[in-house]
Formats: C-alpha cells, sequence, structure tokens
C-alpha cells in the first residue's frame, strides 16, 4: 500500500503537516524529487526540527528513503543528521544510488546565472541551492551518482572531465572570475567528496532504491510518497522557466524511486491545497492580491488600499514569508482551474485543504472559478506562461466563516466545521472531482481534521 503526497500549487501547502498527520502509518517515507530546496519543519513532543533534504520520517523513527529523482548536498544530508542525533534521534536515511550528487559549483553557478538573469528581470527566484544545474548534469549526461562518491576511481574521472567546463562556464560564458574559488578546484572536491562517499558506505546508506522499496512492499509494508514543492512548479506541468527543475507530480514518485506506476496508482495519491493561494518568486499568478516589489512581475507598489489590506490580512494571518529568507510571500486567492490541472496531471483520489483557519473573519472569500482569456473561458491553466499570464480570473464568490475555536473544531471533526468553510470545501471537492480527506485548521499537529485517513 502506498500514499503519495503532492501540492497541487506552488509550494508550501502544508504538506510536511499532512505528511506528518498520515505518515504515523507509513513504515518508509520516500522522497522522490528535489534536494534540499524543500524546507519542512516537523514538529514532535513540542520539540520543532527544520529541515530541508531528510524527509520528515526520520523524526519520527521511520526508514526514510531520498530516491533516484532527488539530488543531494552531502553537505546538508550529514548536516541535517548529525544535528537530529544530536538531539538524541537515530534517523535512518538511505540514499538512493542512482541519486545526484549537488557539488558546489552547482551552487555557484545557479547563483551566476541568476544574476545574469536579473539583467533583463528573467530570474526564476530560485533557492540558490543548484538544483537546477545539478538536474542540466544529469540531463547532459555529466553528473556525479552518489553511488560514484563511494568508488574513488570513478569519482576522480568524473570530476576531470567535469570541473573545467563547470570553470570555462563560469568564466567564458557569464564571464565571472572564479580564481582560486574551492568550489571549482578538483583537489578540494576530489578529497571532500570522497570523504562524503567514504562516509556513505561505511553508514551502510547507498541502497538500489527501487530493489529496496520492492522488497519492502513484498513484506507488507507501507509506503509514503512525500512530494516536494508543488505542480505548477513541475518541470513539464508547471509553468516553465518558472518552475524547478524536477516532477513533484505523482508520476514522479515512480520514475524517482524505481517502482512502477501502478505500485504508486493503486494506492492513494492526496492533493495537498492552500486554501488561498500564495508564490514564491517570479511568473504569473492571476488571482494575486496587490504584489511584492521585487517579484511581483511589473509591480511597483501601487495597488489598491483594499487589496493591499486584504493581501496584509491574509500575509499575516497565514505566516507567509518564507522559512529561510523571511521575505513576504506573494498571497491570491485560490485558484481553480491549476487545481483542475493538478488533479488531472497527478490523479488525486482525495484533497487535504490546509489554512481554512486563516481566511476565518473575512466577510466574503472568493475563488478564480475560471479564467477569461480573449473573451474566451477556460477551465483549466493554458499550456504556456505567456498565455497563463494574461488570463483574468472569472471570480466566484463565497460567504466568510467566522473565527473558532479550532482546535476544538479539529477534535470533534468535519460536522464542526463553520458551515460556510464547508460549503467553500465542499464545492472544491466537487470542482476537482476529489473528496476531501482532510481539513488543516492550524499550524499544530492537533489542528488537523481527519474526515479520511488513506492507510
Ligand atoms: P529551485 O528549485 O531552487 O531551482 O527554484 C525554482 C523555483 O521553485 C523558484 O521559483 C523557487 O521559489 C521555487 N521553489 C523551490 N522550492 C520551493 C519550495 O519548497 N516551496 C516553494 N517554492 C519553491
Amino acid at each position: 500500500m502506498t500514499v503519495t503526497i503532492v501540492g497541487s500549487q506552488l509550494g508550501d501547502e502544508g504538506k510536511g503537516g499532512i505528511v506528518d498527520v498520515y505518515g504515523d502509518a507509513a513504515d518508509v517515507v520516500v522522497r522522490y524529487q528535489g534536494g534540499d530546496n524543500a524546507g519542512h519543519t516537523v514538529v514532535r513532543d513540542g520539540e520543532e526540527y527544520k529541515l530541508s533534504l531528510v524527509p520528515s520520517g526520520a523524526v519520527r523513527g521511520k526508514t526514510n528513503v531520498l530516491g533516484n529523482g532527488c539530488v543531494v548536498n552531502p553537505a546538508t544530508l550529514f548536516d541535517e543528521l548529525d544535528a537530529l542525533r544530536e538531539r538524541g534521534l537515530d534517523p535512518d536515511v538511505r540514499v538512493a544510488r542512482r541519486a545526484h550528487v549537488i557539488l558546489p559549483y552547482h551552487r555557484v553557478l545557479d547563483g551566476i546565472e541568476e544574476d545574469a538573469k536579473s539583467e533583463t528581470d528573467s530570474e526564476v527566484g530560485t533557492t540558490g541551492r543548484g538544483i537546477g544545474p545539478t538536474y542540466e548534469d544529469k540531463a547532459g549526461r555529466r553528473g556525479v551518482r552518489a553511488g560514484e562518491l563511494a568508488d574513488p576511481e570513478i569519482l576522480r574521472d568524473r570530476l576531470e572531465y567535469v570541473v573545467p567546463q563547470k570553470r570555462a562556464l563560469a568564466e567564458d560564458v557569464f564571464g565571472v572570475d572564479v580564481g582560486e574559488t574551492e568550489a571549482f578546484d578538483l583537489e578540494a572536491l576530489y578529497e571532500e567528496y570522497s570523504d562524503y562517499g567514504r562516509r556513505l558506505r561505511e553508514e551502510g546508506m547507498l541502497v538500489d532504491a527501487g530493489a529496496f522499496l520492492a522488497d519492502r512492499i513484498d513484506d507488507g509494508e507501507t509506503v509514503m510518497f512525500e512530494g516536494a514543492q508543488g505542480t505548477v512548479l513541475d518541470i513539464d506541468h508547471g509553468n516553465y522557466p518558472y518552475v524547478t527543475s524536477s516532477n513533484p507530480t505523482a508520476g514522479g514518485a515512480a520514475v524517482g524511486s524505481g517502482v512502477g506506476p501502478a505500485t504508486v496508482g493503486d494506492g492513494e495519491v492526496v492533493g495537498v491545497v492552500k486554501a488561498y493561494l500564495s508564490r514564491v518568486g517570479s511568473g504569473p499568478m492571476p488571482t494575486e492580491l496587490a504584489g511584492v516589489e521585487g517579484d511581483t512581475p511589473g509591480y511597483d507598489g501601487d495597488a489598491a488600499d483594499h487589496e493591499e489590506e486584504l493581501a496584509d490580512h491574509i500575509r499575516e494571518a497565514g505566516g507567509e514569508y518564507g522559512t529561510v529568507t523571511g521575505r513576504p510571500r506573494r498571497v491570491g486567492w485560490l485558484d481553480v482551474p491549476m487545481l483542475r490541472h493538478a488533479a488531472r496531471t497527478s490523479g488525486f483520489t482525495g484533497l487535504a485543504v490546509n489554512h481554512v483557519d486563516t481566511l476565518a473573519g473575512l466577510e466574503e472569500v472568493k475563488v478564480a472559478h475560471a479564467y477569461d482569456l480573449d473573451g474566451e473561458t477556460l477551465e483549466t491553466i493554458p499550456a504556456t506562461t505567456e498565455r497563463w499570464a494574461d488570463c483574468e480570473p472569472v471570480f466566484r464568490s463565497f460567504d466568510g466563516w467566522q473565527d473558532v475555536d479550532w482546535t476544538a473544531v479539529a477534535e470533534t471533526g468535519y460536522d464542526a466545521v463553520p458551515d460556510n468553510a464547508r460549503a467553500y470545501l465542499e464545492y472544491l471537492a466537487e470542482e476537482v472531482g476529489a473528496p476531501i480527506y482532510a481539513v488543516g485548521v492550524g499550524p499544530d499537529r492537533e489542528e488537523t481534521v481527519i474526515v479520511e485517513n488513506p492507510f
């Protein structure tokens, strides 16, 4: 039995909380894409753990796998593992031999390319973790896989081929002098990364992910696939080029872990939805309220007062500030065409809708039910980002719901959710074609109304 958790929007939907609530029943937690660009906070026994690479199951004593579809920064991996051990935990994390390794030059090049793009205001707003450049090298067949770190001769061969190319890319293409920088120093890289390889091998962390998972599933164990980022950040199904470089959608769970698609498809796929929309970085956002200077394309700080107030209110109430940078996130109304697209690409069997409490107290709650594009009504996102940017939301309005004791609501169950909020949720379920499995009504673990547990 497998359960796959997928972000339906632009990341930051609160997947961590849902993984946490459902994860208790999982024996194995697998990440299948992305790397240390995925900040998540896990709270256990009142203790808060901030992780960006290690799956959240590590805090709960599960077996965790970083699948072949991930890009692994070993420095982050061992920092996070050491920090967990210092706090008395004994994390069990396996790394796919086929996963690609983020090297220091990937991070430097991520920054260099963003700087170059910023000259024409076309930067993506990446997390700067080297994600894109690492997947580029994977596709370009010049990457380094985790399994190769443990084989010093192969590692040296790979680095001898690739490091001079990376230096030339920085210096000759982008005109950035990287001089003696360690990130481009072959010997320094070899020393540091063969050490990581030794550690991965000695700690028995390297696995053939597909075979490892197949054995566990054959033994009757339950597996949770933990998607990072979200559907509209998917390299194929997202708003290219304002995307990450992997596949957060459910198909990625099969390719990125080495199990067959039927293994994922026979299980449940839960789409996580934030009850409104938030976005980090650039790109279109038809339902955006006001804007954030520097991130919202073309925004110069000039918005209608009531929109500014509403955006500030939602941002404050929902804590919509970047976990790492503290940057304000862009916020807007829920975008239903986006959710129809997400449900289709991943085949959602259920929805978990978070932040329903954040909208409490508003007189009116709006959603984009459809788009108007040059007089035509669209029910889903157009395939090109430029056309998406031209879409005008066709809004539907819902009566707001009152602020209540949400912990009590979570204890009592779905029937205690205010009527107007339930009308909103049921409309969503109907439009998206998947039932409500959970409703997030606060940041704590206890503040989730569980309607259905997919395990
Ligand atoms: P990258 O994944 O660092 O290459 O960033 C590419 C895009 O994905 C940027 O717009 C980032 O803001 C966005 N992104 C990456 N990871 C996350 C996340 O965990 N939450 C929200 N946005 C993300």
